[in-house]
């Protein structure tokens, strides 16, 4: 596949001359809810300035493969397409985690893949179609890839976006405080049956690397025991932790567990050894081993339910429209402002723009306050 080398006069020389009169919003990498509260008030807030407003599909596969779409890879969102979609879940656009268009995987005709850089299509595409500005809401990865399009002169402003709560340029992402709630509420409902059937029951909780998730829906609804990734746990010292709250005659127990949460002396369980196209290993399995072991070790009847992706579907909560709909119009105010290579973020109460670069340095993990204030309530 041929790389078209990119000019990026045309955004110099926009840069310092023309108003922005169209901008392009992209959804990548896992969905969240609150995504469509975004969309909605960047193409409203834009709208109100006279700009036109246009959506890529999934991801950047809008302009990349624009064949696959019959009505258009790339379509113009109007205040109407938007109106009433604050309070839905998914995205309207679509998203991918497959396909980073910085390492693109291409099938050579030796039956191997190679990556290459399509960042310049992207780039031209915006140029040709006189795409002033791209507003980019992802996680890391699609941040990452907001920073690079930035730094080969697009101008890019940022949406923090993720379930899993870990971007540390901001005090929350949209997304979380759903999820969050969806996890709560399956641990209120684990409760009555495992006490039901005299079991343990462990739950499987997303949030990848950080253990933001598990440990505050395993605060809220009451786990025994919570194990996240940034306190590794030796299956004995779980296993007696158990059977002491069984032996004060306890009969059941709740565990939740973050799904990168590792066990002391043995590896991360993942479900496939491939990373995905933002260098991901693909989480899972824990849950079903901790399982077994304490069942093995304890006696006790011992079940696993993973929460899965019940915790990213649905519709949004009130906090995270509202936390969207603010990033939104923020993203529109740093494009209008000129503050290209920034995001819009969230400290303490307000909104505020940080560099790109900022967003995507460090993973924002549990403190150990949180943690050993959430312990003492461990049993
Ligand atoms: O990053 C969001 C997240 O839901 C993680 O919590 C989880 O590990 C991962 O995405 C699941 O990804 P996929 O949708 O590709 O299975």
């Amino acid at each position: 596949m041929a790389v078209i080398r990119f000019e990026s006069h045309y955004f110099e020389e926009m840069n310092m001359k023309k108003p922005i009169k169209r901008i392009a919003v992209n959804t990548g990498g896992g969905d969240a809810p609150g995504l469509n509260a975004v969309i909605q008030s960047v193409v409203i807030a834009a709208d109100n300035l006279g700009w036109e407003c246009y959506g890529i599909r999934d991801g950047f596969n809008g302009i990349l493969f624009p064949e696959r779409y019959s009505e258009g890879g790339v379509y113009r969102l109007t205040r109407d397409r938007v109106r009433g979609i604050g309070h839905l879940g998914g995205t309207i656009l679509g998203t991918t985690n497959k396909g980073n268009p910085l390492h693109f995987p291409v099938n050579m005709p030796d039956g191997t893949v190679r990556e290459i850089d399509r960042s310049d299509e992207i780039l031209t595409y915006c140029a040709t179609h006189e795409i002033d500005a791209l507003v980019m809401i992802g996680g890391d990865g699609s941040l990452t890839i907001a920073d690079a399009l930035h730094q080969k002169g697009m101008p890019v402003v940022g949406v923090p976006k993720t379930i899993d709560n870990d971007l540390s340029a901001t005090d929350y992402t949209f997304g979380y405080d759903t999820a969050l709630s969806i996890a709560t509420e399956c641990i209120d409902r684990l409760h009555t049956t495992a006490d039901s059937h005299n079991r343990v029951i462990v739950a499987e909780i997303m949030g990848r690397h950080a253990g933001w998730i598990a440990l505050e829906s395993g605060l809220a609804g009451g786990a025994d025991v919570i194990l996240i990734p940034e306190v590794p746990m030796s299956s004995e010292e779980i296993c007696d932790f158990l059977q002491k709250r069984h032996q004060r005659g306890k009969n059941f127990s709740i565990v939740a567990v973050a799904e990168g949460f590792s066990i002391k002396g043995e590896d991360l369980v993942t479900t496939k050894s491939e990373l995905d196209a933002f260098g991901h290993v693909q989480l899972g399995g824990v849950g079903e081993r901790l399982a077994k072991i304490i069942e093995k070790n304890t006696g006790f009847e011992t079940r696993c339910t993973v929460l899965g992706h019940i915790q990213r579907g649905g519709s949004p909560t009130a906090f995270d429209r509202v936390l969207g709909t603010r990033f939104g119009v923020k993203a529109f105010e740093l494009a209008k402002l000129g503050k290209f290579g920034h995001m819009a973020a969230l400290r303490g109460r307000e909104i505020v723009a940080v560099p790109l670069a900022d967003a995507v340095g460090a993973l924002k993990t549990v403190p150990m306050e949180l943690y050993d204030m959430a312990r003492q309530f461990f049993g």
